[in-house]
């Protein structure tokens, strides 16, 4: 497969997505890119490499990026991903460390090493890829396909009325990188949001009894508890990270409204950092026509949060 490097705040979500990649030993994980959001950046490289150590994966190479947003703020989420960012579900301290050069710079690096086939994945605010496209101006040329979970087209946002988190948590990087004019896949709220894994789920993973599927398990019962409360009075969780996962290696088939205009909202009104889409193609004045256009998942052929369980199920104790 073609060499993929995936950008994220690892957090729970974040964590299944990296599991159900290395999953799949055809998938070329090439490194992990770490960016501040669920967590700061630094914890969320820690977290990274806890995961990859816990399935032996340490040749994985791991940096640092963004710790703060195009404005220099950044607010985490503990309410969400506990106060380590991963659930306090005590994965042992990694016996790695990050790797010195900075995130933005790997991006870099890997795409001119791989003129035309490396994917980006990113599951976290956009800063490190809006600095990769500063610091490489050809970087559109140079990669092959970026998939981005974020977004909200039809669907209300999740962290204000608006906007969705990993947009919210830096539009004007956002921004930057829908009008990159790159081949980008967006995979929003509206499908994430539908997408729900449950006690059901949950169940099925802590069964196994097993080292990787029972962290699963574990995480996802912390996210069960944020979802219970906060969001859906039931124990449902979204599917954010995985889901986009699976897009970017085609694992899922799913209906991409080719060719949509996507901007931000940048301003400080209420709708800061909403993604606005002219799913009409009417709008001939929209902004960016030109320069944006995305292809939008804004509903997939098959469910998937089985298709995940399942993949978690299948990691198997080291003898
Ligand atoms: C997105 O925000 C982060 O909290 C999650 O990990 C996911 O990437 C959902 O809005
Ligand atoms: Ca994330």
């Amino acid at each position: 497969e073609e060499p993929l490097i995936v950008d994220c705040d690892t957090g729970i979500d974040d964590a299944l997505a990296l599991l159900y990649l290395l999953g799949d030993p055809a998938v070329d994980l090439r490194a992990v890119t770490s960016v501040f959001g669920n967590t700061d950046a630094v914890t969320a490289a820690d977290n990274t490499l806890r995961v990859l150590e816990l399935v032996g994966r340490q040749d994985v190479p791991v940096t640092i990026g963004a710790r703060v947003n195009w404005r220099g703020t950044f607010h985490p989420a503990p309410f969400v991903h506990g106060e380590d960012g991963l659930a306090n579900a005590g994965l042992p301290a990694p016996a790695s460390a990050p790797r010195e050069e900075p995130a933005p710079e790997t991006i870099v690096r890997l795409a001119r090493q791989h003129p035309g086939r490396l994917r980006l994945l990113a599951l976290g605010p956009l800063t490190n890829l809006a600095t990769a496209l500063l610091l490489e101006p050809k970087l559109p040329e140079l990669v092959e396909h970026v998939t981005v979970m974020g977004g909200a087209i039809h669907h209300p946002g999740n962290v204000t009325a608006a906007a969705e988190a990993n947009i919210h948590n830096d539009p004007e990087a956002a921004r930057i990188v829908l009008r990159a004019g790159w081949d980008i896949t967006l995979v929003p709220l509206d499908v994430t949001m539908t997408e729900l894994l449950t006690e059901e789920h949950h169940n099925r993973l802590e069964r196994t009894g097993r080292a990787v599927p029972s962290f699963a398990a574990s995480i996802l019962g912390h996210y069960l508890d944020f979802y219970e409360r906060d969001v859906f009075g039931a124990r449902s969780a979204a599917c954010h990270d995985p889901l986009a996962a699976a897009v970017a290696v085609g694992d899922i088939p799913c209906h991409r409204a080719p060719g949509l205009a996507v901007d931000v909202d940048t301003g400080d009104g209420p709708a800061r950092g909403a993604t606005i889409a002219d799913t009409r193609g009417s709008y001939s004045d929209f902004p960016n026509r030109e320069d944006t256009s995305a292809r939008v998942v804004l509903r997939t052929e098959r469910s998937f949060p089985q298709q995940l369980t399942e993949r978690l199920c299948g990691f198997f104790d080291a003898d």
